[in-house]
């Protein structure tokens, strides 16, 4: 029991300075990811979701936020480990995966006026380099 408790402060602690420091997480390294996951959009980084949140995304490439993502058996079990692995230390509630749809996420960006999500130059909030021109290198405290 106790080793349990530990885990879970241990867990809580590493999960801290990525997210509650705020502003940057990890940049994606594995190379497979960057290319499978970055055609469409930019590669989100793994830590924005929670290990259980990739798992079912990969499980179901076929749908895929209205698009259609499959790729073969052997890459998708690579893409989910290299994610999985490098996940978020949190659960964020949410049932769809998306980053976007997280409290966390509208709770750092409750100072967007609504207007500015639908902007030609943006189009969506999943753009994240739209705003954030160093996205990619997992910085994001550039506003
Ligand atoms: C064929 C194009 C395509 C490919 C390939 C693709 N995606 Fe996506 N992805 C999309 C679209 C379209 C959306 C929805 C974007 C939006 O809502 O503006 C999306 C959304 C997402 C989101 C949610 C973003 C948010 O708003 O929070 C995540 C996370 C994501 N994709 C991860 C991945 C991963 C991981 C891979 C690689 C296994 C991948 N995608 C490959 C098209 C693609
Ligand atoms: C329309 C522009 C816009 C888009 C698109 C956008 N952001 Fe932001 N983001 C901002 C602004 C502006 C802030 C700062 C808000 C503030 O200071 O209250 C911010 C803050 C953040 C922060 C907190 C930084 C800090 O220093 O605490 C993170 C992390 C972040 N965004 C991640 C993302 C991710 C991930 C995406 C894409 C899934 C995204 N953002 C899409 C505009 C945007």
């Amino acid at each position: 029991m106790k080793r349990l408790i530990l885990a879970t402060i241990l867990s809580v602690a590493v999960a801290a300075p990525a997210m509650a420091g705020g502003d940057w997480v990890a940049p994606v390294k594995d190379p497979l990811t960057l290319k499978e996951c970055g055609s469409c959009h930019m590669a989100f980084q793994p830590a924005f979701l929670s290990a259980d949140a990739w798992r079912k995304m990969m499980s179901n490439l076929a749908n895929h936020f209205g698009d259609n993502a499959e790729m073969a058996p052997d890459k998708v079990s690579a893409i989910t480990q290299y994610l999985t692995a490098n996940a978020g230390g949190y659960r964020r509630g949410v049932s769809d995966s998306k980053i976007t749809d997280t409290a966390w996420f509208a709770r750092k960006h409750r100072k967007v006026a609504p207007e500015v999500w639908t902007r030609k130059d943006v189009m969506s909030r999943s753009n994240c380099p739209a705003c954030h021109k160093q996205a990619e290198q997992g910085l994001y405290d550039d506003d």
